[in-house]
């Protein structure tokens, strides 16, 4: 759902309600649920299941764009529910910027999880992301949250809206490690897809 975007020269202030997981206002609120995602998950026979049993949301994005006369800011707020698919555990869709020039910063205000950033050559890596984590993302490195918590994980992103979103190299090959849930840790394997 898109709201209209004004466009202001003067200061313009967002809310953010953690107890409610609402931010507002906000010019896009995008739930994304298991079938927004079914490319992305590995395990496309857990994938359709739960698909067929009711699709379950797995997250939703709520972002505000500050457009003035010379700068196009944004900012987010991205609430992941807990849960897996197969065992692998939810997660955002993970993208590039179209822009090369475009870096991000994500931090997490709620939940436990692991922020995974991924150059699609051969720079991989999985930082913690829980509360209180605040992270630069450089520009060409996909990026991807994982909720690895029993409870809701709430990360708040700041970003140009020229940077873009490009969905198709990580669709298509993934990221190079998968976070999934062996004997009740977790743990990172090889992305098959990767090798
Ligand atoms: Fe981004």
């Amino acid at each position: 759902m898109e709201q209209a975007i004004n466009m202001s020269n003067q200061p313009t202030s967002v809310q953010i309600n953690l107890e409610k997981c609402l931010m507002t206002p906000y010019t896009v609120h995008d739930p994304r649920h298991v079938s927004d995602l079914k490319a992305q998950f590995y395990d496309q026979v857990a994938a359709q299941k739960l698909i067929d049993q009711g699709d379950p949301l797995v997250y939703e994005i709520y972002h505000h764009a500050f457009i003035t006369d010379a700068t196009d800011m944004a900012m987010g707020m991205s609430v992941i529910h807990p849960g897996k698919v197969g065992c692998e555990y939810h997660m955002t869709k993970g993208h590039l910027h179209a822009r090369n020039d475009q870096a991000e910063v994500y931090y997490c205000v709620r939940g436990q999880g692991l922020l995974l950033m991924d150059d699609m050559a051969d720079d991989f890596q999985a930082v913690d992301f829980n509360c209180g984590t605040a992270v630069h993302i450089p520009p060409q490195y996909a990026h991807r949250v994982v909720n690895t918590g029993s409870d809701i994980l709430v990360f708040v992103s700041v970003f140009h809206v020229a940077a873009g979103h490009v969905y198709a190299q990580v669709t298509k090959q993934g990221f190079a490690r998968l976070v999934v849930e062996v004997k009740g840790k977790t743990t990172l394997i090889d992305n098959p897809k990767r090798e």
